[in-house]
């Protein structure tokens, strides 16, 4: 195979390339490797993924911009499929400036179907989405609080499926320019122009994440517990989130990459589901159980529409894709903690 990566030299972005470069396929990372300057991780760390690429003969690194429409249909000429991780990734900063929020996830990702609907080659277009495209109607699920987390009310155990409304409820402009992308994603695929498929992730992590406060928070909680730097809440710290491993998540991608023709213009909830729930607060009990250290902890406010609870409800992505995540937080965080110990002096 051929295939396009956006935002190959980001989190995701880089695991994705990696693992087709491991399998011998060749692979085209475009990315204008922003994330660090906006999201203030390091200029060091601006070109860690990036460099890590450079190991791969069947990687082409491509610096640009994906709010170039040329440039993505010279890239997209000839690949089997295009996997969409550019955007623009934080809350926080698409509060603070949502036209740049705006050009990025929306104007970025109709771009990428363009590209694709033009090509020769009739790539596949897979994007990652986000639970954020819910916006408050999953603060409406009715939850209770136990000791260290909160949790979905009887009838609500098996998580948010796909059929949640995105509608007739408060957002962020993060939230709307996913959903904005995500419907056009559908549509794409639904009038069988392009084979895409929504992936609405909820809180993926893994190594060469550079987590920050404003996005990435397992890696963000990892980094400041290694390098014995404090840590803000925001809020009481029992808000419960599913994690996946990227490893994992590359692998539904590619599950749908074998089934694209049968389920085009499809949306799969892709976390971790229910077994791999965990709380701030537990996964703090976690890291120390692993590290022996902990964080100094202060509260804040809550942040606006954060979500007490979000489980992903994976029922369709397993029946649909036959996928199931395997890496349990105890194993991830295990991975992570050694990749971070190694890396100390990037942090
Ligand atoms: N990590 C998560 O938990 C999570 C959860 C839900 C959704 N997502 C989505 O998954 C995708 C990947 O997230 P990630 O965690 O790997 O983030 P990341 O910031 O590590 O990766 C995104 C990459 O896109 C690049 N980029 C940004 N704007 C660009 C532009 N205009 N042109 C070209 N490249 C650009 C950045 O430089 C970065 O390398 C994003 O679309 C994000 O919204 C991530």
């Amino acid at each position: 195979m051929r295939l396009l990566v956006t935002g190959g030299g980001g989190f995701v972005g880089s695991h994705v390339v990696e693992y087709y470069a491991k399998k011998g396929d060749e692979v085209i990372a475009l990315d204008n490797l922003s994330r660090a300057r906006i999201l203030g991780s390091g200029e060091r760390n601006a070109r860690y993924n990036w460099e890590h690429l450079g190991r791969y003969d069947n990687v082409e690194r491509a610096e640009g911009d994906i709010r170039d429409g040329g440039l993505l249909q010279r890239l997209a000429g000839d690949v089997d499929a295009i996997i969409h991780t550019a955007g623009q990734v934080a809350v926080t900063t698409s509060l603070k400036d949502p036209r740049t929020d705006f050009e990025v996830n929306v104007l970025g990702t109709f771009n990428v179907l363009e590209a694709a609907r033009l090509s020769k080659s009739n790539p596949a277009v897979l994007f990652c989405s986000t639970n954020k495209v819910y916006g408050d109607n999953v603060n409406k699920i009715p939850v209770e609080e136990l000791k260290t987390r909160y949790t979905f009310a009887q009838g609500h155990a098996s998580g948010v499926p796909e059929g949640l409304s995105t509608d007739l409820c408060e957002h962020t402009p993060y939230g709307c320019s996913k959903l904005a992308a995500d419907i056009y994603v559908q549509d794409y695929g639904k009038r069988h122009e392009v084979d895409t498929a929504v992936f609405r992730m909820s809180c993926i992590y893994g190594t060469r994440q550079f987590g920050t406060e404003d996005q990435g928070w397992v890696a963000h909680f990892v980094i400041a517990t290694l390098t014995g730097r404090p840590l803000t809440i925001f809020g009481d710290g029992k808000q419960v989130r599913d994690l996946l491993y990227v490893e994992d998540l590359v692998r539904a991608y590619d599950a749908f990459l074998g089934r694209r023709d049968r389920y085009a213009g499809e949306v799969y909830n892709t976390g971790g589901g229910v077994k791999n729930t965990t709380s701030l607060l537990e996964l703090l009990d976690l890291l120390e159980a692993e590290t022996g250290m902990r964080s100094e902890l202060c509260f804040s406010d809550w942040r606006p529409s954060d979500q007490k609870v979000y489980i992903s409800d994976i029922a369709k992505a397993r029946k649909e894709l036959g996928w199931e995540p395997k890496v349990s937080p105890k194993e991830g965080i295990k991975r992570m903690v050694s990749w971070v110990g190694e890396n100390k002096r990037l942090f």
